[in-house]
């Protein structure tokens, strides 16, 4: 199977929306959470220009440990409340930072990295894990990508069972 490319000239909410419904149809009839990370990074990799990062950390024993991902070999482990991603696990909120060396405590995975944006996965008030997605230019991540990528973290969530995944 393989993605249908977004059209680059469509305007960015559209290109959300054209990606959340190839989310939805490749989750249609799949609930294994691991399987539909996986899938939801490579797409959004793929279809999202101007990235070097996306994939998910998962809750385990108080930490934020590595999931699925595309990009470069990254942190292992994340502390709860450090970096981005511990940031917005612990505040439970999107986090965007337009430059990551003007956020106190940023975890440079990869030196080229230069914005950022941090969804946390919530499910009936639990917190599983979170998206991080990593540009190297500057100020790559607006509202529209904040919007786009909450709904698909919210399509990911309802379409699959990640329980298992976090403790
Ligand atoms: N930059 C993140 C660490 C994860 S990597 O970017 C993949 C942070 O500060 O939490």
């Amino acid at each position: 199977m393989h993605a249908t490319p977004s059209n680059p000239s469509l305007p960015k909410a559209a290109k959300y929306r054209d990606l959340n419904q190839q989310l939805a149809a490749l989750f249609s009839g799949e609930r294994n959470g691991l399987a539909n990370a996986a899938n939801m990074c490579a797409l959004l990799y793929q279809g999202l220009p101007g990235l070097n990062w996306a994939g998910f950390y998962f809750v385990r024993g108080g930490d934020l440990v590595l999931g699925p991902f595309q990009g470069k070999v990254a942190c292992v482990r994340i502390a709860l409340g450090s970096g981005v991603c511990g940031t917005a696990a612990a505040r439970r909120e999107t986090i965007v930072v337009p430059d990551v060396n003007e956020f106190p405590g940023h975890i440079a995975c990869d030196a080229a990295s230069r914005s950022e944006i941090v969804v946390p996965l919530i499910k009936r008030g639990r917190l599983l894990g979170v998206l991080d997605i990593d540009s190297p230019d500057l100020a790559r991540f607006d509202a529209e990508d904040r919007s786009g990528l909450n709904a698909a973290v919210a399509l990911l969530l309802d379409s699959s069972d990640l329980g298992h995944l976090s403790d």
